[in-house]
């Protein structure tokens, strides 16, 4: 068994974002007139807007009309966009650059596999785009993570077969969604809270693409 492809999930792995996303939804509390925690918006990890808006209203209490739902996800997305758009290269994950750069030298095939609709915006700004031979992003998909669909779609693109593709996540959902695609995964973050993926680092730093597919191939 060889990796041929490395999918990418894009919040918590490439760039921190989940601090954006967390006062732009603290905003939609307020004025719903209830307090959300920072805590609480760790249950937003890898989980799609509207899924996010469901749990928000549901620590709030409120129940909302599909019409209501959509315009707050709206307004919640024009707030975070204010954030996005000021976004530099400066703010990439520390390693993630040697990392993409050592990947592509050893012409290994290269996706982002994210449940964000901004992650074309994402990588342009912080000049990632040309890194990635193709991004599969919450646009392209009908089911959100943990469902295989974003990678299997990923690897589809890529020529290659699951098998075949190692995948980087932050999330449990995302790590789930990897596993159930016959994918091998990387977890970046914590070991007791990614205990499903493959291997765990805390981050890109210090690492190596060739190290982690020692780890890998033949196995
Ligand atoms: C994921 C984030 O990558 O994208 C979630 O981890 C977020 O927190 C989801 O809700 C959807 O993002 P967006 O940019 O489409 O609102
Ligand atoms: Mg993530």
């Amino acid at each position: 068994m060889t990796i041929r492809a490395l999918i990418f999930d894009l919040d918590g792995v490439i760039v921190d974002t989940a601090r954006y996303h967390y006062i732009a939804w603290r905003e939609i509390a307020r004025e719903l007139g209830f307090r959300f925690t920072e805590k609480e918006n760790e249950r937003l990890k890898g989980v799609s807007r509207m899924q996010s808006l469901d749990i928000l209203l549901q620590v709030g209490g409120l129940q909302l009309t599909q019409h209501e739902k959509e315009q707050l996800a709206e307004k919640k997305n024009a707030h975070y966009l204010t954030y996005i758009e000021r976004m530099t290269a400066g703010e990439v994950l520390p390693g993630v650059l040697p990392f993409l750069a050592e990947a592509k030298e050893m012409k290994l095939r290269v996706a982002l596999g994210s449940a964000s609709k901004n992650a074309p915006l994402i990588l342009e700004k912080t000049m990632l785009s040309p890194f990635f031979d193709c991004i599969v992003d919450g646009n392209d998909v009908n089911a959100a993570k943990p469902d295989p669909e974003v990678f299997l779609k990923a690897a589809q693109l890529l020529e290659v077969k699951p098998e075949e593709c190692l995948v980087f996540e932050d999330a449990e959902a995302g790590v789930e969604a990897a596993r159930r695609a016959g994918m091998w995964c990387v977890g970046i973050g914590s070991p007791q809270v990614l205990s499903a993926a493959n291997l765990v680092i805390p981050g890109f730093s210090g690492f190596s693409v060739r190290d982690i597919l020692e780890k890998f191939n033949s196995k």
